[in-house]
């Protein structure tokens, strides 16, 4: 792989995760309000990923739109006795297209592992679900210089079996545990350098082709004042954005930085 800008062209992508929050209404009426600001964003692949229980609504709402819709987890069975947990079959159906999976707070607070995610991952491909599939290191892990090893083996394992033909239907997200929701942000050379190493993983399970194809999205503080410059780093594809995706004239500044026309 060379140090140049990739030759193959990768449409940026901008996912709001949009975490517990907002009731049915309000999720609503900040669908409506993106439908409304970002009506004709077509450079950019723009989704959002409200709860579950906001799905159905901002679903209908942003019916034949250019915003895609996406769940935030799922089970990786079909059904059965499984309390509480939502199948990739049930997100179908309510229109989604895309999952984020591997989220650093479903890892961290939800106990999932890479084993889990790795199924999650498989369940949602086997769904025609696009996974979104979170990695990223702690600080404690970045400052004792295990960066590189962290995201080497969350990558191995999260992605175990996956072959080029899943990965051309994945979409993956770098996000530093210590950046998300802390207002610290990797700098773009920081970030710029993991996402470097994820493409190298992906080449190493693949080829060329797929690794240079695979969108990277960065996750961890993006606002409006730092997108551009993240954006500007040659293996960054857009952003999964967090508490900026809450308040829609901030997620859709975010999503008119990752414009080709303004990196
Ligand atoms: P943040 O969250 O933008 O609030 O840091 C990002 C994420 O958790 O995906």
């Amino acid at each position: 792989m060379t140090d140049k800008i990739t030759p193959i062209k990768r449409k940026p992508m901008v996912a709001g995760n949009w975490k517990m929050n907002n009731t049915t209404a309000e999720a609503a009426a900040l669908a409506k309000d993106l439908i409304r600001l970002l009506v004709n964003i077509k450079g950019v692949d723009v989704v959002i990923c409200p709860p579950f229980t906001a799905l159905a609504t901002v679903g209908a709402g942003i019916s034949g739109t250019n915003i895609g819709l996406g769940a935030q987890n799922m089970h990786w069975e079909k059904s059965g006795a499984f309390t509480g947990e939502v199948s990739a079959a049930m997100l179908r159906d309510l229109y989604c297209h895309y999952v984020i999976l591997g989220h650093s707070e479903r890892r961290t607070l939800f106990g999932e592992t890479d084993e889990v995610v790795n199924r999650k991952t498989k369940a949602a491909l086997a769904s025609n679900l696009h996974p979104i599939v979170c990695i990223g290191e702690t600080l404690a892990q970045r400052k004792d210089g295990k960066t590189e090893e962290i995201i080497g083996s969350q990558c191995r394992n999260s992605f175990k079996e996956l072959d080029a033909a899943n990965f051309s239907n994945m979409i993956l997200a770098y996000e530093p545990v210590w950046a998300i929701g802390t207002g610290m942000t990797a700098t773009p050379q920081q970030a710029q350098d993991v996402h470097r190493l994820i493409r190298q993983l992906v080449q190493e399970q693949t080829d060329e082709k797929t690794a240079l194809s695979v969108r990277i999205l960065y996750g961890g503080s993006v606002k409006a004042n730092n997108a551009v410059e993240l954006f500007r780093q040659p293996d960054i594809d857009g952003g999964l954005i967090g508490g900026a995706a809450l308040d829609a004239d901030s997620f859709a500044a975010i999503v008119n930085a990752a414009l080709p026309s303004t990196i």
